[in-house]
């Protein structure tokens, strides 16, 4: 099929399904929610927006078309004060020139394929080799530097933006044309909900991930070490030191990977060579949406659950970020400075036959569903 009528079959069926967008103007104020679209910059001559969702309660997300980048998240600590929790930057030149992935999108494949080769269907595919000897993050243009196609969206207690990207046949080594569509919601119930949704028209490995770098404290304004971390995994997956899964699954019990009762994120770091940046194995996989994570900051009382529907997570500690960029507000990023939790299927599932699937084929649809929900306590 002609990838562009593909690409528009895949909107017009993804627009018409359960997200139930409603473009009448006159919504974008009710019940307070809003919606503000500006412009963020320009690559080439293409003009770049950020767009501002605010929701009944005064939390307020940044995100740009470029990348799908969540530029800025300000959330209340226990006594109403607003600080923004995810660190960034606050002009368009700084993501164009960083390599750590704040707030973006992250595929084809997020993560790491080893050597940048899979076989599939007794077909080679060599994809691009963008962190020695590896795969990473979806290759050198991967979706976090991708311009997606917006569209602003209402529904009920919520507003947010559809992201649309179509992605051809052997763009970074992968097969078949995806066409990708993200939602980002910000609800009233205090949620930063993203869907994900994919087709394809050849058998492809897809994993779609969100990778912002969180500080409860507020972005730039120490580490994230006194943070508390509850994981509900009694597995994760111990990787060689090219960060590789070797494919067995360790329990987590009587290491420092033991996150299942919350306990502070620097407790038993030192234990963990350069930091955590390994993918936990979530108990209760099913499909179905379930809670996986909680971290609490006790001095502010800002609190983020993690919900999601996928096997995996990537927790990760910002062990790279050392001093060497200054994000918003002329704060310098240093090492541990923001962690993530990046829902998943695990790395390098598409060499490993014992990990869940992350094939997606002709026919079948990619859905990936995670909430980050905040609270105060
Ligand atoms: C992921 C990876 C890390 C690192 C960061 C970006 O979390 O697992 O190893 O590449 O992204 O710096």
């Amino acid at each position: 099929m002609n990838r562009y009528a593909l690409f528009i079959i895949i909107v017009m069926a993804f627009s018409a399904c359960n997200f139930n967008s409603q473009k009448n103007k006159k919504e974008k104020t009710q019940n307070k929610m809003t919606i503000n679209k500006e412009i963020f910059g320009k690559i080439d001559k293409q003009k770049i927006f950020i767009y501002t969702l605010v929701n009944k309660n005064g939390i307020t997300a940044k995100i740009t078309n470029y990348g799908g980048i969540l530029t800025s998240l300000l959330v209340p600590d226990k006594n109403g004060n607003f600080k923004d929790i995810v660190l960034g930057f606050d002009n368009l030149d700084d993501y164009l020139k960083s390599h750590s992935y704040f707030g973006a999108i992250v595929g084809r494949y997020a993560n790491r394929i080893a050597d940048g080769k899979f076989t599939l269907d007794g077909k080679e595919y060599n994809l691009a080799i963008n962190n020695d000897p590896n795969h990473l993050h979806g290759g050198i243009i991967g979706f976090d530097k991708v311009v997606w196609n917006t569209e602003e969206i209402k529904i009920k207690n919520a507003v947010g933006i559809r992201l649309s990207h179509l992605s051809i046949d052997g763009d970074e080594g992968y097969p078949g044309n995806l066409g990708i569509i993200i939602n980002y919601f910000l609800t009233d119930s205090n949620e930063l909900k993203i869907e994900y949704k994919a087709v394809t028209d050849k058998a492809t490995p897809v994993n779609l991930t969100h990778h912002s770098y969180f500080n409860l404290l507020g972005a730039g304004e120490g580490n994230i070490l006194s943070h508390e971390l509850m994981i509900d995994a009694d597995k994760y997956t111990i990787v060689n030191k090219d960060f590789i899964p070797t494919g067995k699954l360790i329990e987590v019990k009587s290491t420092p990977f033991d996150f299942t009762s919350a306990k502070m994120i620097g407790k038993d770091i030192s234990n963990v060579e350069g930091g955590y940046d390994h993918n936990f194995v979530l108990n209760n996989f099913s499909g179905e949406i379930r809670k996986v994570a909680e971290v609490i900051e006790i001095e502010s009382g800002r609190k983020m659950t993690v919900l999601t529907d996928q096997p995996g997570m990537q927790f990760y500690t910002g062990n790279f970020l050392d001093g060497t960029e200054t994000g918003k507000n002329n704060k310098v990023y240093e090492k541990h400075f923001g962690f993530c939790l990046e829902t998943q299927y695990f790395p390098d599932s598409p060499n490993q036959v014992d990990f869940p699937s992350s094939i997606l084929r002709a026919g079948e649809t990619y859905y990936h569903k995670t909430i980050y929900k905040f609270s105060t306590q």
